[in-house]
């Protein structure tokens, strides 16, 4: 399916939605975000695919950033809308989607770009790809997640780092740091994705959405996290994934999950 700034394939439960907009590096406008969220959307509804993969189309940027062009004249009211409603749509959405999703950083993933990596459930990168969060270099700061969920996954002293010096990092770096997941060559980056997902998805539906949320609960401000944690472990014992599982285990075959 081709919209005007995005591509998407769906093959064997498998989503890969391409941002198609290389002449601007992939950046985030409006429309790009809101055709994200409805992609995201209809997968989910239809559930058309157990896991998606998010990359940037051309060899150069994953996402470089959000669109400048769009809020150079913004005044303060305007700034909160498009945050409050990029994250709405989008950062938080990908967040908390039940369907695991996997960011492929085939180049610059700077600004909303990273900030859209972040929110991913993993984050693949080519060998080439370069991060960044150079808000400060252009009077601003990052409106989409990124002070939040980078030091969620790097800490305060790397993020704090890497939010004010406003400068990028490699691939080596950003493995070392824990940012990303697994580093590989650009030629192989969808396919290394690919693999990621198969493996994945041959777990119970049910039983990862559970665990995203879970660890989502870790960040959520009064909710306790253990509680939540017993909550979805407990909700799992009625469901038929967790009867199939048992039986698989215990009949010495592969399980068959139907996401009931
Ligand atoms: N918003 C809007 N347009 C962007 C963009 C963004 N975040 N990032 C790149 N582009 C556009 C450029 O304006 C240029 O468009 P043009 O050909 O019509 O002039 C095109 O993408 C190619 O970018 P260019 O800057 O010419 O490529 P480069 O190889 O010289 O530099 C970057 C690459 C990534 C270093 C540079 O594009 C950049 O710094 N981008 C902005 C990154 C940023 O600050 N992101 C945070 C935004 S809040």
């Amino acid at each position: 399916m081709e919209r005007n700034n995005t591509i998407t394939e769906i093959f064997d439960g498998i989503a890969i939605i391409t941002i198609n907009r290389p002449n601007k590096l992939n950046a985030l406008n409006r429309e790009t975000i809101d055709e994200l969220h409805y992609t995201l959307k209809e997968i989910s509804l239809k559930k058309s695919a157990q896991v998606i993969i998010i990359t940037g189309a051309g060899g150069k940027a994953f996402v470089a950033g959000a669109d400048i062009t769009e809020f150079k004249d913004f005044n303060v009211e305007q700034a909160s809308i498009l945050a409050r409603s990029g994250h709405q749509k989008l950062f938080n959405y990908i967040e908390s989607s039940s369907i695991p999703i996997i960011a492929a950083i085939n180049g610059f993933a700077l600004g909303g770009g990273l900030e859209l990596a972040l929110a991913a459930h993993l984050r693949v990168a080519s060998l080439n790809a370069k991060f960044g969060l150079p808000e400060v270099s252009l009077g601003l700061i990052p409106g989409y997640g990124g002070t939040q969920r980078l030091t969620q996954l790097v800490g305060k002293g790397r993020s704090i780092e890497m939010i004010i010096s406003g400068q990028m990092i490699d691939s080596k770096k950003a493995t070392e740091w824990g940012l990303v997941n697994t580093i590989t060559d650009p030629e192989s980056l969808i396919d290394e994705c690919i693999s990621l997902a198969k493996v994945i998805k041959s777990n119970s539906p049910l039983a990862i959405a559970a665990a995203i949320r879970a660890i989502n609960a870790n960040f959520k401000d009064r909710v306790n996290g253990y509680d939540t944690e017993i909550l979805e472990f407990s909700k799992c014992f009625g469901t038929d994934d967790f009867r199939e599982g048992i039986s698989a285990f215990l009949q010495k075959r592969k399980a068959k999950f139907t996401g009931n």
